[in-house]
């Protein structure tokens, strides 16, 4: 057994970006024969406001092929982006769908997507291994480019290349993520520099009560340095939403097209894709709770969450940057077995390994406290704001304030008490909290499956070879083999993308 036994490249992350694509994402595809769907992605806002029409036009326009999308390459070559066009279509095709069924506004949404979208999407999610649905990594992280090329990568200094809306506001919307998600790339480089550390001092898999060498102790507390200033800037970061992105525009005209299907009241049945499925399949909305990065924290620092919203979440990521968390988990507990093993094994009580991890977990607690404020600001206040406009009578008010505490999230969940519950677990993970009993780093045997030539990591080979192979011709036979152990959920492995019905790309 070995820590991230893959490069970068082949958990879907570059060097320079962490989880951003090794380059800027590409603005449209460049193949004229694509031109339907790009014709229309540029001019979404204007297109949107004459919602009839927009539907004729999609459902007028070809079905298109999607293999000569490039999905090619060697994969897990450094640096090599293999799949910036499968990429692009999973945005354009999110955004030009999104528009399609949410463009009529919450009470008039289409039931069924056509062909024309239904089943290019379809195909593209499969090599993505990611839901027809628009997503995180769609929104913030594949729909980007820096304003000025030698300017740093702030929000400022970005911009999107489609839009719903077409307002500032819309953009700074997924900027300031998308900012974030760059923010984390020295932690994401340093990860590998640890794993490559705990590789060579345990080349036989590690043992069972870790002594740490002074080398270890001193990597170790570099790399909490490295987790403690990411996390103070990804809240500086999120700090700023407020400066650009406007809460009622947020409320009244971004957030609709987020929304879910099936997970909504407005489409409580889910969706048809027609050429896909004619039962209607559902989907959560759009959320950073998809962010890997966030989720990386969790694993690394051992947060664990009663609600499985989080571990859903995983779903509506890339098959890669999914392995990637899996891939994690090991090093996780080794961190965590080193920094309590620090204290005791030297004897000398000192706790200062200890004490950085806890700090670092209060500052993972303080982003999430920042983020719970612009939960608040961006829709429990638009909410109640809407309620009051909607309600003279004073009971009504009353009522309606109480309703709004109750607001559901685009990923549909009841949203205060699961972001306090977030918090409150973030905490408990503290050293602090629970002094461990034992300091042990993870088994061999308990990480079969992460072996190099373990299921899990071929899977992630596997996606990126279906990503090179030639498009939905797959049986849709489950990639992973038979034995994989059952300490990895068989939902989170497989993903929703392995689920989906094979589209039926016959007469295209
Ligand atoms: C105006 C800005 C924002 C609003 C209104 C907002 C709203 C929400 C809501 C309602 C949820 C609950 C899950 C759901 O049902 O969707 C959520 C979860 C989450 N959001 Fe945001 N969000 C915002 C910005 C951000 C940003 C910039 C990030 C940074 C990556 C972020 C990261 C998360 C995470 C990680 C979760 C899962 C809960 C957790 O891990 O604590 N959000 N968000």
């Amino acid at each position: 057994m070995s820590f991230l036994p893959l490069p970068r490249s082949a958990y879907g992350l570059s060097e320079w970006g962490g989880f951003l694509p090794p380059d800027e994402p590409l603005p449209r595809l460049s193949d004229p024969y694509f031109d339907p769907w790009e014709t229309l992605a540029a001019n979404l806002p204007e297109r949107l406001t004459a919602i009839d029409e927009y539907r004729r036009d999609v459902q007028q326009m070809p079905v298109l092929e999607t293999s000569s999308l490039t999905g090619g390459g060697e994969g897990g070559v450094e640096g090599s982006d293999d799949i910036a066009e499968v990429r692009r279509a999973h945005v354009v095709l999110g955004m030009l769908s999104m528009g399609y069924v949410w463009g009529g506004g919450e009470k008039e949404p289409a039931k069924a997507l056509p062909r024309s979208l239904a089943v290019p999407w379809t195909c593209v999610s499969r090599r993505l291994g990611l839901p027809p649905i628009v997503t995180h990594v769609d929104m913030d992280l594949w729909n980007w480019a820096k304003i000025d090329k030698d300017e740093p990568f702030t929000p400022e200094n970005l911009k999107c290349h489609s839009h719903f809306t077409g307002s500032r506001s819309e953009e700074w919307f997924h900027l300031v993520p998308c900012a974030i998600e760059h923010a984390g790339t020295p932690l994401v480089n340093k990860t590998f520099d640890l794993a490559t550390h705990l590789n060579q001092l345990f080349p036989n898999g590690p043992p069972s009560t870790p002594k740490p060498t002074p080398d270890t102790e001193r990597i170790t507390a570099e790399y909490l340095s490295c987790v403690s200033t990411t996390l103070t800037e990804m809240t500086a970061l999120i700090r700023r939403m407020r400066e650009g992105c406007d809460p009622r525009e947020f409320y009244l005209k971004q957030r609709p097209f987020l929304a879910g299907f099936g997970s909504s009241e407005a489409l409580p049945d889910g969706l048809v894709y027609e050429g896909v499925s004619t039962e209607p399949l559902k989907f959560n909305g759009a959320s950073a709770g998809q962010s890997s990065l966030v989720q990386m924290f969790d694993v690394l620092l051992g947060v664990r969450h009663r609600d499985p919203f989080l571990a859903k979440m995983r779903q509506y990521m890339p098959a890669d940057h999914r392995m990637f968390l899996e891939a994690l988990e090991p090093l996780g507990e080794a961190l965590r077995g080193i920094v309590g093993a620090s204290g005791s094994g030297s004897g000398s009580g000192d706790h200062t390994l200890a004490r950085r991890f806890d700090e670092c977990l209060d500052k993972l607690a303080a982003f999430r406290s920042a983020h719970m404020g612009l939960v608040h600001t961006y829709i429990i206040q638009m909410k109640r704001e809407q309620a009051a406009a909607e309600h003279d009578h004073d009971q009504d008010h009353h009522e309606a304030h109480h309703a709004a505490s109750k607001a559901k999230g685009t990923g549909g969940t009841e949203l205060i008490p699961f972001l306090k519950q977030c918090k409150e677990e973030t905490t408990e993970a503290k050293l602090n909290h629970t002094i461990p009993h034992s300091h042990s780093l993870p088994q061999p045997h308990h990480q079969q499956h992460l072996r190099k030539d373990g299921p899990l990591l071929q899977l992630a080979s596997s996606v990126r070879a279906r990503s090179a192979g030639s498009l939905c011709d797959s049986s849709g036979s489950p990639v992973v083999a038979a034995d994989t152990p059952t300490c990895v959920p068989a939902e989170l492995v497989h993903g929703l993308a392995e689920a989906l019905p094979e589209p039926d790309t016959g007469d295209v």
